[in-house]
């Protein structure tokens, strides 16, 4: 998931590709069927999952993001990872509670995410990397419970609100194969698809996709 009101990335950050700590991974795109696919769940959290995590990690940074589940990666696990900014122009309202894996850092990982209460309703502008040029409100739920399992295999119970809530709904909808696009009208979805078609027809399909103020 995308959100243009994000800081640029700390200038820190290298440009070139001359220190680059890990890889950053090919985003995959609708229509690819990989995106359609339950991810499966993950049985051991061992280096493998934390080299995912933090290879995911680095992509979603670097595109820049707010959210990334691992089947936008190619790897179909129930893995996410996200980077909200709690209480940037409001856009998100966490507790204190609600972000045990956010000390000294902001990055929550994910593994094996399932949402074990709802309440209310919110909607945001949505956008995701997997969906480019492409921007819509949705109905979702305003605050949600989550378990799942941390980067080290503990179990974790995370209190999400507001955007922050958006965001895992749209991931954990990824790793159940469902993109932005499924929550859309067929029109909706039909003209993307047309506008998608003419785009890569004239080649600029890439140059519009992290267009700044997209959303
Ligand atoms: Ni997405």
């Amino acid at each position: 998931m995308f959100l243009s009101a994000r800081p640029q990335p700390p200038a820190a950050r290298p440009a070139a590709a001359t220190v680059r700590p890990m890889p950053i991974l090919p985003i995959y795109e609708v229509p690819h069927p990989i995106l359609k696919q339950k991810a499966a769940r993950v049985e051991v959290v061992d280096d493998e999952i934390r080299k995912l995590i933090a290879d995911m990690a680095e992509t979603m940074y670097a595109a820049p993001g707010v959210g990334l589940a691992a089947p936008q990666v190619g790897v179909s696990k129930r893995v996410l990872v996200a980077d909200v900014p709690v209480g940037a122009d409001g856009v998100a309202d966490a507790g204190d509670d609600s972000r045990p894996e956010s000390r000294g850092a902001d990055l929550l990982a994910l593994v094996n995410p399932e949402i074990v209460e709802s309440r209310g309703e919110t909607r945001y502008d949505e956008g995701c990397l997997s969906v480019p040029d492409f921007v819509e409100p949705l109905k979702r739920s305003a605050e949600i419970v989550v378990t799942g399992q941390d980067r080290e295999g503990a179990s974790v119970r995370i209190v999400a609100r507001g955007f922050y809530a958006v965001v895992l709904q749209h991931e954990i909808d990824h790793l159940d194969g469902v993109t932005i696009l499924d929550r859309v009208s067929k029109l909706k979805r039909s003209l993307y698809q047309s506008r998608r078609a003419r785009a890569k027809a004239r080649g600029d399909s890439k140059a519009a996709e992290h267009r700044p103020g997209a959303i």
